[in-house]
């Protein structure tokens, strides 16, 4: 029989060990810590399959308040086509929905027909072409000056919400965000 759980900090050896089999490796996010952060904002969508104590499966969700997003939908290849991958989904969809979430979404590579039609199968439809995009932290912001975040957020806010960095950039009034965006 499939039991649907939560999932907690310690079953992270068990997960990691399905998701490298099923997707090849990890990404810098699966990392533990954020994880559990990443659950902890998220309470009850973070779900996993089990057979007989075993873990088949395993599928997150997050919320934002507004939309839904589905990650780490994945099930152990000896336990697939026998609904574990839908009673998960249409689980982590019945709490997302009950949040009020209106949409949820998430990404598959182009490639992975399989997914395709079995998110297909569920109701999930392709998004009109887009262009993903993304910024990753970047290393200067972990490493950089203290104090660097400060003066720009000072550019921006300025005091009395006047946009003046004069005497601070050679008299520039045009804040480094907006020049930087040109
Ligand atoms: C995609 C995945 C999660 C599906 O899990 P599953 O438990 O096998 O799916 P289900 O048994 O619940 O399938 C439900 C329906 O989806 C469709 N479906 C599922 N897998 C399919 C496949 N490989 N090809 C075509 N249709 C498929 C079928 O309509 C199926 O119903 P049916 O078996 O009665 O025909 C699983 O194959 C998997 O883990 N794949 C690798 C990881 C992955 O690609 N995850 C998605 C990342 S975005």
């Amino acid at each position: 029989m499939i039991v649907l759980r939560p999932y907690r900090d310690t079953d992270y050896p068990a997960a990691t060990r399905l998701w490298r089999r099923v997707f090849g490796g990890l990404k810098a996010e699966d990392e533990r810590a954020r994880l559990r952060q990443t659950g902890a904002r998220n309470p009850g969508l973070f779900l996993l399959a089990e057979e007989g104590g075993r873990l088949v499966g395993t599928a997150f969700g997050t919320s934002d308040g507004r939309r839904g997003f589905l990650y780490h939908v994945a099930v152990a290849a000896g336990a697939r086509r026998r609904g574990v991958g839908r009673l998960l989904v249409r689980e982590i969809e019945r709490r997302l929905w009950a949040l009020g979430v209106g949409v949820i979404h998430l990404r598959v590579d182009g490639v992975n027909r399989g997914a395709i039609a079995f998110y297909g199968s569920l109701g999930f439809t392709a998004d009109p072409p887009v262009v993903g995009m993304r910024r990753t932290l970047p290393q200067a912001a972990i490493a950089g000056p203290a104090g660097r975040g400060t003066s720009l957020q000072t550019a921006i806010t300025g005091p009395a919400g006047r946009r003046s960095t004069r005497g601070r950039r050679g008299g520039n009034s045009r804040p480094r965000e907006r020049r930087a965006a040109r």
